[in-house]
């Protein structure tokens, strides 16, 4: 379980990411910009985190990937954010903030998107139930993510 690094603050904008999350799985995630992932602490481990999110000030809980998606095999690492909550549009190329409290497990090659998707809202349903509890719930109201 790493924790190195938690909580970590980023702001970014976002970008179109490969189009699959909305698409096949239908998890859409909001691909943070490259300055973002260049900016990563080296030693902050790729994976799948929970936390909270904001866009225009109004906070969600999320849940993010940040890494190589191996079941896709991308070339190139990405954080991706899903946040807990349905948007009626888009959002690309807007700024959001994000609030990376806890780590859940390492990225997983799968042998189905099935599989995938399982895992996915899996780790939702670790999201939903652990940002409930007060050490992850106090940082809903973190003036980082409203200012
Ligand atoms: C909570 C969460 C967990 C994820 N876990 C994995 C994983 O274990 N393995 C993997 O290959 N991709 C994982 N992904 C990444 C998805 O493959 C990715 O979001 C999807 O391919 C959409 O990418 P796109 O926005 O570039 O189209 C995860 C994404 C989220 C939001």
């Amino acid at each position: 379980m790493s924790v190195k690094n938690l909580p970590y603050f980023v702001s970014g904008s976002v970008i179109k990411g490969f189009g699959r999350g909305s698409k096949s799985l239908g998890i859409p995630t909001a691909n943070l910009e490259d300055k973002v992932v260049d900016a990563l602490p080296g030693d902050l481990d790729n994976g799948v985190y929970y936390g909270w999110a904001s866009l225009n000030g109004e906070v969600h809980k999320m849940v993010a990937s940040i890494g190589w998606n191996p079941f896709y095999k991308n070339e190139k690492k990405t954080v991706e954010v899903h946040f807990l909550h349905k948007f009626e549009n888009d959002f690309y190329g807007k700024q959001i903030k994000v609030i990376f409290t806890d780590y859940i497990r390492p990225e997983k090659d799968f042998t189905s998107e099935v599989d995938l998707i399982k895992a996915i809202n899996n780790d939702i349903a670790i999201a939903e139930e652990k940002l409930e509890q007060p050490d992850m719930n106090v940082y809903k109201s973190d003036k980082f993510l409203l200012e």
